[in-house]
């Protein structure tokens, strides 16, 4: 989608993140989709959003992670995040992307700076989720994974429904009684090993969702629904009355700023709400991930560039 390739491109040149801070309706539009750049500015968000009865997840935005130093300073971010969540006592774990704690690099790194953080978690009394990458990664991923939750017992992983592996990996992960954040993948993978077409991969997203949930019936994993797409929202509904699943035996979860509508509504109908948080000074790429995701997300910059060009602001 050409959209999609300007805006990539967009998000990697020097400066638009200057413009972006300057530009009014462009800023108004980041701060909907990222929480700030500071954990303090993260901490605030989250407090609102657990005083409408949600929970959250910490997102540390950096995707510029290439050496050891840098891996070793976003475990000292996480570690000072899971103070701050300590020190406030905000409702609230964390996520982790294992490339930004050396999985490109250094496998036996990366494997011991995911146990410090989950061992940091633990001793805390909280959680955290490591989240899926590109295909590349899976099964490095996988390995990580149950060897941080086979010892800290405090660990979720996002699992994508557009892959070919991925109800396997789920009976693979099933002896550890996971958490298990069941998306439907966000990046460009090879017809080889991922489903293509939509309508296939939502058809896969309600199957893995009633695994998930008869596992979680059994008392073999916490499904985390991760999507804003009404109609998977449905079919969880109706599995979890079919199974007469408690409140506590899972969750939703949604990203900070999409659909907001539907995150009330799911709240309101009385169900646990998770929403993953992302902030950091790095926030541009991600941002314009989300910006490509929806044309009416650049439809509504347009519009006000175009605006604020006639009324310019005073
Ligand atoms: P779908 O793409 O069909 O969108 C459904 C509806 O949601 C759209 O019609 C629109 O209304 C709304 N919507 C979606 N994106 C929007 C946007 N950017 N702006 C405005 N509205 C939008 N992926 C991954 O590969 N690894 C991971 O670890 C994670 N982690 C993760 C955590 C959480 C909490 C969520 C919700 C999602 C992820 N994802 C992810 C991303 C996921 O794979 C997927 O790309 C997005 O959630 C979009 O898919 P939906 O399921 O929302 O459905």
């Amino acid at each position: 989608m050409v959209t999609r390739s300007a805006l990539i491109y967009l998000s990697q040149r020097e400066g638009l993140k200057e413009f972006a801070s300057r530009f009014r309706p462009f800023k108004k539009l980041t701060t909907r989709f990222v929480a700030g750049e500071t954990i303090e500015e993260a901490v605030e968000a989250i407090k609102l959003i657990n005083a409408d009865g949600c929970t959250a997840s910490f997102d540390h935005l950096n995707e510029s992670v290439t050496g050891q130093a840098e891996a070793e300073a976003e475990v000292r971010e996480y570690l000072q995040i899971l103070k701050q969540i300590d020190d406030t006592g905000i409702r609230s774990n964390v996520s982790i992307k294992l490339t930004q704690l050396g999985l490109d690099f250094d496998l036996a790194l990366c494997q011991s700076l995911a146990s410090e953080i989950a061992s940091a978690a633990a001793a805390l009394g909280r959680t955290i989720e490591m989240d899926m990458e590109g295909s590349a990664y899976a099964n490095k991923t996988l390995d990580i994974f149950e060897a941080a939750q086979r010892e800290h017992k405090n660990v979720g992983l996002a699992i994508q429904a557009y892959l070919f592996r991925s109800e396997k990996d789920i009976a693979r992960l099933a002896p550890l009684r996971p958490k298990i954040r069941l998306v439907k993948g966000a990046y460009r993978e090879p017809a080889k090993i991922a489903i293509q077409k939509k309508s296939e991969v939502d058809a896969n997203y309600r199957r893995l969702a009633s695994l998930l949930f008869e596992g979680a019936a059994r008392g073999d994993f916490f499904p985390a629904i991760a999507t804003h797409d009404p109609a998977m929202l449905a079919h969880v509904r109706q599995e979890i009355s079919r199974l007469k699943l408690a409140r506590k035996q899972y969750e939703f979860q949604m990203i900070y700023g999409i659909r907001r509508d539907l995150q009330e509504e799911i709240h309101a109908s009385g169900h646990a709400l998770q929403i993953y948080v992302p902030f950091g000074t790095d926030w541009c790429p991600y941002f314009m991930r989300r910006l490509s995701e929806r044309p009416a997300n650049c439809w509504f910059v347009l519009r006000s560039l175009v605006a604020e060009s006639f009324h310019p602001p005073r």
